[in-house]
């Protein structure tokens, strides 16, 4: 406690992010922590899962030290510890699952198992400190794609989700095969500004009518196949023009099914989340599309969309009120669902 108010700390760790995030009464952020890996990774093209977990190894008790620091807050003022323990990769979870368990049991503090994907929706609820549910959620990560009806803070109903690739997954992809490298999602955003999005057309792909499923592995095939072709006909490729080209295809689809989502359940907010919720493209064809229905976009600092830890604490601290504890059994659950 400080000063009458309650004090979570978030820790996440499920990828290659280790974050700690201090958040005061579920919506005040005092730090923010993120030590990224991605120099690391960008020499493999990807996240290598070894490297991931040892890196979260080496630097948890430092990021958690420094945010602690940052926030001005000792350990003895935390109320709440919270901790991302599934979807991600196993070796990445177990750390920081294992770090918060040990902290909750030193300190004897109570602990909360958070989704991440729960989490990526809390980070409006910090963008934005008068949201309150109901409203729908556009959950769009490297692992993940998700359009989400939030109930209440602990309730939400998956409408839709990927049924092959996730769209930042997608985005990665098509980055490696036309030399823009990792992380891809930002490079392609940054390329396709100077492109033409009518350049190349791209099938948008919205399988049976009404379905709030994606599909991205056959644009995947089509931006192939049309790579490959212009190469063998000695044509020289646009860079920008292929970005540019697919990513309206990915944000033409995810747009039409999260406002039609919106529509069908009678919301009037689409709040944005995950990584590919901060590509520039996507947040201003949404925002004209649910417009069109008098359909409000929130959409947090691209600092809230990617991973980070006071995402965790801000639905840690939810779950709390709700008493949804965890013991010393929290294990991490790579596969979790929401
Ligand atoms: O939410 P996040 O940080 O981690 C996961 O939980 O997956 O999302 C990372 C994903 C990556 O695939 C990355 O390429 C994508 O989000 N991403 C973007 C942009 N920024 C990050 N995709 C498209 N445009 C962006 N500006
Ligand atoms: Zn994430």
């Amino acid at each position: 406690m400080i000063n009458g108010s309650h004090i979570t700390l978030g820790l996440e760790s499920s990828c290659d992010e280790t974050a700690v995030g201090i958040v005061q009464d579920g919506r005040k952020i005092l730090s923010n922590v993120i030590s990224s890996q991605i120099d690391i990774h960008t020499r493999f093209g990807g996240v290598v899962p070894e490297i991931a977990s040892r890196k979260h190894l080496e630097c948890v008790n430092s990021v958690i030290d420094l945010s602690l620091k940052e926030a001005g807050v000792t350990m003895d003022q935390v109320d709440l510890i919270g901790v991302t323990y599934g979807p991600g990769l196993v070796g990445s979870l177990l750390v920081g699952v294992a770090a918060a368990k040990a902290m909750a049991f030193a300190c004897g503090k109570p602990l909360v198992g958070v989704n991440h994907m729960q989490g990526h929706i809390a980070s409006n609820y910090l963008e934005y400190p008068e949201l309150e549910p109901p409203f729908m959620a556009l959950v769009v990560s490297g692992g993940h794609t998700n359009i989400v009806n939030v109930v209440d803070y602990n309730r939400c109903e998956t409408l839709g989700s990927t049924r092959d690739d996730a769209a930042g997954e997608a985005f990665d992809k098509i980055a490696r095969v036309i030399g823009l490298g990792y992380p891809g999602g930002p490079k392609v955003d940054k390329a396709a500004r100077n492109g033409d999005p009518e350049a190349i057309h791209f099938k948008r792909v919205y399988l049976e009518p009404g379905s709030y499923d994606f599909s991205f592995s056959g644009l995947k095939t089509q931006a192939l196949n049309y790579l490959n072709s212009e190469r063998q006909a000695g044509r020289e490729i646009s860079v920008p023009d292929v970005a540019a080209s697919f990513q309206e295809a990915v944000v033409d689809v995810i747009a039409d099914k999260a406002v039609a989502a919106a529509r069908e359940y009678g919301r009037d907010r689409i709040v944005m989340a995950g990584g590919v919720a901060s590509n520039s493209r996507l947040r201003k064809v949404l925002g004209e599309r649910a417009a069109e229905y008098g359909i409000e976009i929130l959409k947090p600092a691209p600092v809230l969309c990617t991973d980070n830890g006071v995402m965790i604490a801000c639905s840690a601290y939810y779950e709390g009120k709700k008493g949804n504890f965890a013991g010393p059994e929290l294990d991490a659950v790579p596969g979790l669902e929401f």
